[in-house]
């Protein structure tokens, strides 16, 4: 950082007192997985369930990030790492705000997710596998993106012409082949809600 930028609002009101306000602890959950997994329904659904506990949480995926602050990147491997290292630094803001912050993005390589963890802290970061096979993913082609990839109409997606490695020991594993969002939602949240309450 810049050695003449001088942040203090964090001294002023630390990270407790945020959470002690909002009523809860803080951290971010970073889902990765093919798109068409699920990630972004899922996050928006957990977001809903835990907003209607009274939770405090936002959401951060391609809609609101690739359209926005991150508009310049393309899908070029450095572009995706620095699409990573973008969102990793908001999510830390949003973290140390109080805010429980739902991140759904591809993040492809375990390097990438390692970054993410590092810039977010370890004891801040919840990592979910949304999982469901590569064929499942391709029929539901919500965004017909698939299709075209296998046209060859865009060059280097994921899962068709560029790598996707699974996460090898994600804190919560979520199978969305032959569960209901909902199902997948609920375990989720059983997961999360013994890390959130206020202590
Ligand atoms: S990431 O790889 O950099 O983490 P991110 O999650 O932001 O990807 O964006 C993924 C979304 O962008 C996909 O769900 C899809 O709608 C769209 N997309 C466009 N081009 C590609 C591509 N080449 N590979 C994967 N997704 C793509």
């Amino acid at each position: 950082m810049a050695d003449h930028i001088h942040p203090i609002f964090d001294r002023l009101i630390p990270r407790a007192a945020r959470q002690r306000f909002l009523l809860q602890r803080s951290c971010a959950v970073w889902l990765t997985g093919l798109s068409g997994s699920g990630k972004s329904t899922i996050a928006q659904q957990l977001d809903y369930q835990l907003f209607t506990r009274g939770f405090f949480a936002q959401v951060l995926d391609g809609d609101n990030m690739r359209t926005g602050l991150n508009s310049d990147l393309s899908f070029s491997p450095e572009d995706r790492v620095e699409n990573i290292r973008r969102i990793a630094e908001v999510a830390r803001l949003y973290v140390h705000s109080g805010i429980i912050t739902l991140c759904a993005f591809i993040s492809p390589t375990r390097q990438m997710r390692q970054m993410a963890r590092r810039i977010i802290g370890e004891d801040d970061f919840i990592e979910v596998f949304v999982d469901a096979p590569l064929e499942v993913c391709e029929q539901r082609d919500v965004k017909g993106l698939y299709a075209k990839a296998r046209q060859g109409q865009i060059k280097g997606f994921t899962g068709i012409d560029a790598p996707y490695e699974k996460p090898l020991q994600p804190h919560v594993h979520l199978r969305t082949q032959n569960c209901s969002v909902a199902q997948n939602v609920e375990e989720l949240l059983q997961f999360l809600l013994p890390r959130i309450y206020p202590q």
